[in-house]
């Protein structure tokens, strides 16, 4: 059976969401909110965190609690874990990452580079284990990791962002059969350009977070939007790999400053 979002609540009734201030992660605070769940939200601004959730208390009667988090700070496990330790987090979306940078390999400093990579990597594994840890323990759960479509091809002029994508993709399909043996439900979402903060177009935010939803359980990766799932197909399947760089590159050069 596809889980709808009113069949999602099945999972427990408390999530945590990172990012959830804007773009996909605001959409799934909102999904979550109206299946039922009572939320941990978290994100660097703290305002914006307090009016979040209060407006999602208020709308839909749930419970929440505000994280001011940066997970780029050397104590965002302590912090987190210090917030949610005592709450029963059996959803959990891995959604904030390193803003994805267009540009040359070679323009960016070593530290920008290693910023990208730990957040999305390091970080994220961390996180993961955590909250798989705890929902091992308590029986059960649901993660979503989201990655991006840039993590089935190799995308020059993104190299280190598509490559860290490609690390969270592979990571989450390996848990998707790993983390079924403690009925943890593991999903990697490879949202195309989706409207958010900082890209105005692409999809809604909403049908990007339904169908991840809609997946959630049934498969280990998902990808929304038929342009996009056509896109990873031709790249990943009917291009030899050579082709493949070759004509992403060519496409990400003429977007170049
Ligand atoms: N939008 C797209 O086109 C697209 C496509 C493919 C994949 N994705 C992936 O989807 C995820 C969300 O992207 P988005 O475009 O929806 O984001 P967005 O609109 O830019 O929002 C980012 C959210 O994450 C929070 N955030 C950013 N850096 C953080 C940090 N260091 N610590 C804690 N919170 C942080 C932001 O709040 P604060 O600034 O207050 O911290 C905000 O709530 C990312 O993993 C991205 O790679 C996006």
């Amino acid at each position: 059976m596809a889980h709808t979002v009113d069949a999602v609540a099945q999972y427990g009734n408390w999530a945590l969401v990172t990012g959830s201030t804007a773009g996909i992660g605001r959409e799934f605070a909102s999904q979550l909110a109206a299946a039922g769940f009572n939320l941990a939200l978290l994100a660097r601004g703290a305002d914006q965190l307090q009016v979040q959730c209060r407006e999602l208390a208020s709308a839909w009667g749930i419970d929440t609690r505000a994280i001011p988090c940066d997970l780029s700070s050397a104590d965002y496990l302590s912090t987190i874990a210090a917030a949610t330790d005592s709450l029963p987090i059996a959803f959990f979306v891995n959604n904030a990452g390193a803003e994805s940078y267009h540009g040359r390999f070679l323009d960016r400093s070593a530290q920008e580079l290693e910023d990208c990579l730990r957040l999305n990597t390091l970080v994220q594994l961390r996180l993961i284990h955590h909250f798989a840890q705890r929902m091992a323990t308590a029986g059960g759960g649901a993660i979503i990791q989201v990655s991006s479509i840039a993590g089935h091809m190799p995308l020059p002029f993104m190299a280190e962002y598509s490559a860290s994508k490609a690390y969270q993709l592979t990571l989450g399909e390996a848990l998707y059969y790993e983390l079924k043996d403690h009925r943890i439900d593991f999903l990697t979402l490879s949202p195309g350009a989706t409207k958010s903060r900082r890209i105005s177009y692409g999809m809604e935010p909403a049908p990007v977070v339904r169908t991840a939803l809609a997946a959630l359980g049934q498969q280990p990766s998902v990808i929304p939007g038929w342009r996009n799932k056509l896109s990873a197909f031709r790249h990943r399947y009917l291009k030899s790999r050579r082709a493949a760089v070759h004509s992403m590159g060519d496409f990400q050069r003429t977007y170049l400053k």
